[in-house]
């Protein structure tokens, strides 16, 4: 009788061990953080939410600034980006695209280093407009 309830409890740690373990090593789609906004970055509204065009002023401000880190296309691979811990983030991967825009001009605007805060050195409205340069990049 003990026994068996014994063998049972082990059985039982071992499975919740295991679930542990395998949330723990599966790999992310992209390698960032588990970065989050706070939720009331989410009423934040974009400006340029109906502007299909937004993302083409801002396009030259990705290539200097981002790429480095994030990629020409986003994959989170540029060349600056392979040594740092956490990885940059896979900007068109689901993780990063199902936030709103006003979540991820939040993360733009205060940063989480090793990525930098955007709030001094870019305008409002160029972070608006990245946030749709990131839409647009998903939508290649
Ligand atoms: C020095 C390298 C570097 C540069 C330059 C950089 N980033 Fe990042 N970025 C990162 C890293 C690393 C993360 C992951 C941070 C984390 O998850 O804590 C990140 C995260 C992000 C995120 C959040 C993704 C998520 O987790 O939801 C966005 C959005 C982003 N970067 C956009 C940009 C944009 C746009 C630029 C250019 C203005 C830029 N980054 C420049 C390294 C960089």
């Amino acid at each position: 009788m003990f026994t068996s309830f014994f063998n049972r409890a082990v059985i039982l740690i071992a499975v919740a061990v295991g679930i542990t373990l395998s949330f723990a090593a599966s790999p992310r789609e992209d390698s960032g953080s588990n970065w989050v906004a706070p939720a009331e970055a989410d009423k934040l509204e974009n400006p340029f939410h109906k502007d299909p065009d937004a993302w083409k002023k801002v396009e030259d401000t990705y290539k200097n600034l981002c790429v480095i880190c994030h990629g020409d296309k986003g994959h989170g691979d540029g060349i600056a980006g392979m040594a740092l811990t956490p990885k940059p983030a896979n900007l068109t991967s689901e993780r990063v695209q199902k936030q709103s825009d006003g979540a991820i001009f939040w993360k733009l605007t205060n940063g989480n280093p090793p990525m930098a805060s955007y709030k001094e050195s870019l305008t409002e409205e160029q972070r608006w407009q990245l946030v749709n340069y990131i839409r647009h990049l998903a939508s290649e």
